[in-house]
C-alpha cells in the first residue's frame, strides 16, 4: 500500500481510538479484525496500548497474514487467516474478547450483517467494538465511471459496484438499527465527512499504480490507465483553490457493547 495512504490512515485510526477512552487495556485480550498486513490498525493498537495482553489479528486475505509474519512480527501478536463472516473459522474465540476493532474493513465485507453478528459472538458479555469505515467515497467514482468504458471494463473484476452502490445508499440509521437487531448497546454511532487532499499529482497517479486494480491490466496498458484514470478524476473533482487534487468520503465511527 503506498505508504502516504498508509500513514494517513494510521493518523485516523489513532484519533478514533484516543477519542474512545479505553485506559490502558491492560491485561486485555483484543482482536484486530481485517488487520491486512500489521503496519495499520494492528501497529496503532501496539502503540496506544502497549500494557495489552495479546492482539489476535484476522485477516481473510493469506498473502495478508504471510506478510504481516515476516514484516511485522511481534510477540504480543498472533497473526492469522479468518474470515469474520464465518463462525466456524472463530470458534475458538467464542466469548474470548474484551475489545474487538475492525479498522477499514467493513466496506469491503458483503456479508456485513454475519460479520457483525460473529462480532458480538466473539465478545465478552460487557465487551466492546469500535468499527469505522469508508460509507460513501468520491474517488470510487473514477473506477465506477472507468468500469463504464468497454477498453478498460474487462479489467474491473475486482470492483464491487453493486456493493459501492449499496453503501451509498446506507447511513448511520440504517448500521444503528442493525447493530440494535442483534443485541448490540450502540454507544454511538455517527457519520463524519472529511476531504482528503493530494500533495501532489504524482500522488495521485501512484495511488492508481498500487490499487487492486492495477495487476488485472497488462502492462503494457498500466501507464495508459494511470493517465486515463488522472482525466478522470480531473473531469469529475476539478482542483481546489489551491490547484491540489482532493475527493470527499464519508465514514462511520461506532462504538458498540454487548
Ligand atoms: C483496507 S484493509 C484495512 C487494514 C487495516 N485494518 C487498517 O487499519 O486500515 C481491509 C482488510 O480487510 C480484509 N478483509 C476483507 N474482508 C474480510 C473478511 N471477511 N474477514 C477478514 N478480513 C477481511 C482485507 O483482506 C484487507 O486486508
Amino acid at each position: 500500500m503506498n505508504p502516504l495512504w498508509c500513514d494517513f490512515n494510521n493518523a485516523e485510526t489513532k484519533e478514533f481510538l484516543t477519542s474512545l477512552e479505553w485506559g490502558h487495556l491492560s491485561g486485555e485480550l483484543v482482536m484486530d479484525v481485517g488487520c491486512g498486513e500489521g503496519n495499520m490498525s494492528t501497529k496503532c493498537i501496539l502503540n496506544l496500548f502497549p500494557q495489552i495482553r495479546k492482539i489476535i489479528a484476522i485477516d481473510i486475505d493469506p498473502y495478508c497474514i504471510q506478510r504481516s509474519k515476516i514484516y511485522h512480527k511481534h510477540k504480543k501478536v498472533e497473526y492469522r487467516r479468518a474470515d469474520v463472516t464465518m463462525m466456524d473459522e472463530l470458534q475458538r474465540w467464542k466469548r474470548q474478547f474484551s475489545k474487538i476493532v475492525c479498522a477499514n474493513c467493513i466496506t469491503f465485507i458483503e456479508e456485513q450483517e454475519r460479520a457483525f453478528m460473529n462480532m458480538f459472538h466473539l465478545l465478552k458479555p460487557g465487551g466492546q467494538a469500535a468499527l469505522f469505515f469508508t460509507l460513501k467515497s468520491e474517488s470510487d467514482d473514477v473506477y465506477l465511471e472507468m468500469n463504464n468504458k468497454s477498453k478498460w471494463t474487462k479489467y474491473f473484476q475486482n470492483l464491487n459496484s453493486q456493493m459501492v452502490q449499496k453503501l451509498r445508499k446506507c447511513d448511520a440509521t440504517y448500521y444503528q438499527n442493525v447493530w440494535e437487531k442483534i443485541g448490540f448497546n450502540v454507544r454511538f454511532c455517527k457519520e463524519q465527512e472529511a476531504d482528503y487532499v493530494y500533495g501532489s499529482d504524482e500522488e495521485y497517479k501512484n495511488g492508481v499504480r498500487d490499487s487492486t486494480f492495477i495487476e488485472s491490466i497488462p502492462k503494457e496498458l498500466r501507464r495508459e490507465f494511470v493517465e486515463e484514470s488522472f482525466s478522470t478524476f480531473l473531469n469529475l473533482h476539478p482542483r481546489n483553490e489551491a490547484g491540489l487534487l482532493s475527493f470527499r468520503y464519508v465514514m462511520i465511527k461506532a462504538l458498540l457493547k454487548k
